[in-house]
């Protein structure tokens, strides 16, 4: 009869410990085990009983308070673990979230506009999608002219393109602005050009103008070396070579010693010692009477250059394209 209780007993512990929180484990255990439990009063009914009934009984009764109690401990562990891990700890440092930075195009951009405006030069600024008079003609470029050759490009249905050069910021400053002028215009431009590791259809220009009063060569060649100096090292030397611009003249394109050898000869400047950075020139008289300002009067200089090609110069990459591809392993290493 008691061993049956027991039994009974037993199985209603075990089924009320299995839903048990940690909140509700004591009122378990003291109501299973406590002064008050049916255990406790079996096991004080004990000493009223025959020795026969004791042994078996108390035995019995001892058993179930054991098993009880080693339950109870596993099941308090289990609780246990569970509110370690669920809990939150405030001690444990933050999680970390990556923080961007310009992209090195934008970097080197900005540090050019910088130069530029301590030298006192204006940001103008022009339409990307350009007509056919300030992409070209208006620069001494007609229609027939070779040179439109060599910036070959995309038409839009109207005739109109997306500019191939920053150079159309001069003629929409000039149709506004009378001397003395002294700008710089920075954008996209694009060429229909076949993608390898030094050209791309797309590219950002930094262009120069600046026209005024006994405005000389020398101008040029002083500007262009110091921005040189500036945005490579101060240790670099600049070189001027003889070419050809419809809008200038004369025309020049300036070289820098690479900044990797110095001057002395390596892979990234192909042996040389130099690399070509940029193209110039007096402003030419066609283009000047163009926008009715007397040729006779006034002189300018201008200049236009590649904004990719010097931080690829700047930084040593080998090719264009590492720019535009979303891949982070490259952008995060400026
Ligand atoms: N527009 C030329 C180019 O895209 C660069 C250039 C050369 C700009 C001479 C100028 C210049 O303003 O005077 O290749």
């Amino acid at each position: 009869m008691i061993l049956k209780k027991l039994d009974n007993l037993f199985a209603e512990f075990t089924k009320e410990l299995e839903g048990t929180t940690p909140k509700s484990l004591e009122i378990v255990r003291t109501k299973y085990l406590g002064r008050k439990s049916e255990l406790n009063d079996i096991l004080k009914s004990l000493g009223a009983m025959s020795l026969e009934e004791k042994k078996v009984t108390g035995a019995a009764a001892n058993k179930t308070r054991i098993e009880m109690e080693q339950l109870l401990a596993a099941k308090e562990n289990e609780l246990n673990k569970v509110v370690d891990t669920e809990s939150v700890d405030i001690t444990a440092p933050g999680r970390l979230y990556p923080v961007g930075h310009l992209h090195p195009v934008t970097q080197v951009l900005n540090e050019l506009v910088g130069i530029f405006e301590s030298l006192g030069y204006e940001v103008a600024d022009g339409p990307e999608v350009e007509d056919d008079w300030h992409n070209f003609e208006a620069l001494n470029m007609g229609p027939e002219h070779p040179a439109r050759d060599m910036q070959d490009t995309f038409y839009l249905t109207d005739g109109n393109l997306p500019r191939t050069h920053t150079s159309s910021v001069q003629i929409r400053y000039m149709e506004n602005h009378k001397p003395p002028i002294k700008i710089i215009s920075v954008g996209k431009v694009h060429r229909n050009e076949n993608e390898d590791a030094t050209h791309s259809w797309i590219f950002h220009q930094v262009e120069g103008l600046v026209v005024g009063e006994g405005v000389t060569f020398a101008d040029l060649k002083g500007t262009l070396d110091l921005v040189a100096k500036k945005i490579l090292g101060p240790d670099t030397k600049t070189r001027f070579r003889p070419n050809f611009f419809p809008y200038t003249e004369p025309s020049a394109e300036m070289d820098a010693t690479c900044p990797q050898c110095k001057g002395a000869g390596c892979r990234s400047c192909g042996g040389t010692g130099w690399l070509e950075l940029l193209g110039s020139g007096m402003v030419h008289p066609n283009v000047l009477r163009n926008m009715g300002i007397d040729p006779e009067k006034y002189s300018g200089f201008a200049f236009g250059l590649g904004v990719e090609r010097i931080a690829m110069i700047k930084h040593n990459i080998p090719d264009v394209r590492y720019f535009w591809h979303p891949d982070t392993r490259f952008l995060e290493q400026f």
